[in-house]
């Protein structure tokens, strides 16, 4: 099991998101004095806008044999001049691609749908094909290699060994996700047990905490200040590109924190005023103009998008927004449709919009998040909830914090200081100590399939078979955990025996299942599908099937973990968990 040992000089935590990515670390002596001296690198510099940034555009460039290119601002610009020079050929350029785990987690509904694949294949822009595993693993090496070679120019003598990592992952991902991301760091050569995975909204929280607590103690005058007395409640809403994260927590008295419901969220991020923006030009122009524009100008949707988040960063309060769309644009837009005579223009080469049409943009993950945030405040232990913290990028939109706001009179919203980057800097705090977190909640019901003796009052008859002249049923579902029962990192964990099916058996394995049902009684239940198997090692044969291996599934943590031992002994066994196909 990954712990941070005191071992570790240093945990840096690298934030994958779906518009940008970037990282942050803190020294562990330094850490003990002060939790919020962290350094994030601040030298990722957008050409368009001039502007320094604390992380990077999600964007990733490989050459015509695969090999990694270049990563964030620079990807973007070495594709653009690929594109102008007409050589982009064979080349692979990816970005925004983290969306593609959570859409595949979640489409088809059959057993195995939360089963991703480690095979899954990304395609970029011009339908060039590449393994996903590959395109991750190299994102997040080249912000694994970035960071350790300012943290060696920042400490003579460090080493890889004396860093303990944190990979953030959205609250409301499935495990095989998780375990994607693991694997994918684990290529890019982060050791499995130097890294642990944080939740975003969770690291978010741990960090607002911090700086509540630090203007408690400095005695600033903050609005925050009361989110954080102990019993007091807080929601905590992380809007970024792709995701917005919810979490609920409760203040315990030792000022750690208590999940007191399950994440929830959805695909409301900030990319989805983009796809606004986009659909509107498309409509503006008509289909065919707007393919042929694409076909011909292959760099030009991203020149596009990215001027459009400049504007979308700095919505004026005036009449009209002016967005720049370039001359290539401008010749598309001879024929535009009569529906935007009113409010939109073309002036030299700019569009004149309306700024009604602007925020209409906004309109539709503005909408889902309050309707989504109405009906948590509708479960009981959320009613009391009277603190909103706002995190992430596009929390830092006033219009979003106008209508949070304006959606809930009656609570406290507070938008903390740095709200796009808290789930980096709460990701190294958490690293530091994951304890903050002292309670979750299970968000579905664990269990492993198991086979009882045959009970004709109780089991279907499809479910009979004999073995070893036993009459048995299969397929129950044997329940660890319930969905909303509270799990304790440490204390919460789960004991199966396993027993070899035969003599000569060298491997033993378990089914485990999840259901949104809290009491399943069968795995074929359409409430529940295979999360995956759990593969427990029995290389020594000689005692036949008299052998027993204790499996522990431990809860609580941001993975499930698995020990094994010997029954009656201390003796480890090699438990491996597989969640992908
Ligand atoms: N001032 C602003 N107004 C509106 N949107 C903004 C503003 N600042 C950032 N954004 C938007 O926020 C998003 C980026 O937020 P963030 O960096 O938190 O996301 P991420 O971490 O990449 O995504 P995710 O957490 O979903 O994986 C982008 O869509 C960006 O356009
Ligand atoms: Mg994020």
């Amino acid at each position: 099991m990954a712990r941070l040992g005191d071992t570790h000089l240093a945990v840096a935590a690298i934030d994958f998101g779906t518009t940008y990515s970037g990282y942050a670390y803190s020294f562990r002596h330094e850490f003990i004095k002060d939790p919020l001296k962290i350094y994030t690198n601040q030298q990722w510099l957008d050409s368009e806008s001039g502007l320094l940034t604390f992380k990077a555009p999600t964007s990733i460039l490989f050459d015509k044999d695969g090999n990694f290119d270049s990563f964030g601002f620079l990807a973007e610009e070495n594709y653009n001049t690929l594109v102008e020079d007409e050589k982009e050929d064979g080349w692979r350029f990816f970005r925004r691609f983290k969306m593609n785990l959570y859409r595949e987690m979640n489409i088809g509904a059959s057993k195995l749908a939360g089963r991703l694949d480690r095979d899954l294949k990304l395609k970029d822009e011009q339908g060039r094909t590449m393994s996903a595993m590959d395109i991750f693993s190299d994102a997040i090496r080249y912000l694994k290699d970035h960071c350790l070679e300012v943290l060696g120019n920042a400490v003579q003598g460090m080493k890889p060994d004396d860093v303990h990592w944190i990979l953030t992952v959205p609250a409301i991902w499935t495990d095989a996700a998780k375990q994607f991301m693991r694997e994918a760091a684990s290529k890019a050569g982060i050791k499995d047990h130097q890294l642990d995975l944080a939740l975003e909204p969770e690291a978010a929280a741990i960090y607002c905490k911090e700086i509540m607590v630090k203007a408690r103690v400095e005695e600033k005058n903050s609005r925050g200040l009361s989110a954080f007395i102990p019993g007091e409640k807080f929601l905590l809403l992380d809007i970024g590109g792709g995701t917005v994260d919810i979490t609920c927590h409760q203040v315990m008295n030792d000022s750690k924190l208590k999940e007191i419901h399950p994440p929830t969220g959805g695909p409301w991020g900030g990319t989805v005023v983009d796809e606004a923006y986009f659909s509107f030009l498309h409509d503006l122009v008509g289909q065919k103009t707007w393919d042929d524009f694409v076909k011909s100008n292959k760099s030009g949707k991203l020149d596009l998008e990215r001027v459009f988040e400049m504007k979308k960063r700095n919505l004026k309060q005036s009449e009209f927004t002016f967005i720049k769309v370039g001359q290539s644009f401008l010749q598309t837009c001879s024929n535009k449709n009569k529906k935007y005579s009113s409010t939109v223009e073309v002036k030299k080469d700019k569009l004149k919009l309306v700024n009604g049409l602007m925020k209409e943009f906004f309109q539709f993950p503005m909408m889902a998040i309050v309707e989504h945030l109405e009906s948590l405040f509708m479960k009981r232990p959320l009613r009391d909830i009277t603190n909103i913290l706002m995190v992430g990028g596009f929390s830092e939109s006033d219009l979003m914090k106008d209508k949070i706001e304006l959606s809930f009179p009656g609570k406290n919203v507070i938008r903390p200081v740095d709200a796009n980057i808290a789930v980096l800097k709460g990701a190294v705090i958490f690293g530091h100590s994951p304890e903050a977190i002292c309670e979750r909640t299970s968000p579905r019901t664990y269990g492993i399939c198991v086979s009882v003796p045959y009970d004709v009052e109780l089991h279907p008859r499809k479910s009979y078979f004999v073995s070893d002249g036993c009459e048995m049923a299969s397929d129950i579902f044997q329940v660890m955990v319930k969905a909303g029962q509270t799990v304790r990192m440490g204390k919460t964990k789960a004991e199966h025996v396993c027993r070899p099916a035969h003599a000569y058996d060298t491997v033993s394995t378990v089914e485990l299942y999840e259901s949104t049902n809290e009491c399943p009684e069968y795995t074929s239940d359409p409430s529940c599908r295979q999360l995956g198997e759990l593969e427990v090692e029995m290389p020594d044969t000689t005692k036949g099937k008299d052998r027993r291996i204790v499996v522990a599934i431990h809860f609580g943590y941001t993975e499930l973990k698995f020990t094994a031992t010997e029954e009656g002994t201390n003796h480890k066994a090699e438990a491996k968990f597989n969640c992908l196909r």
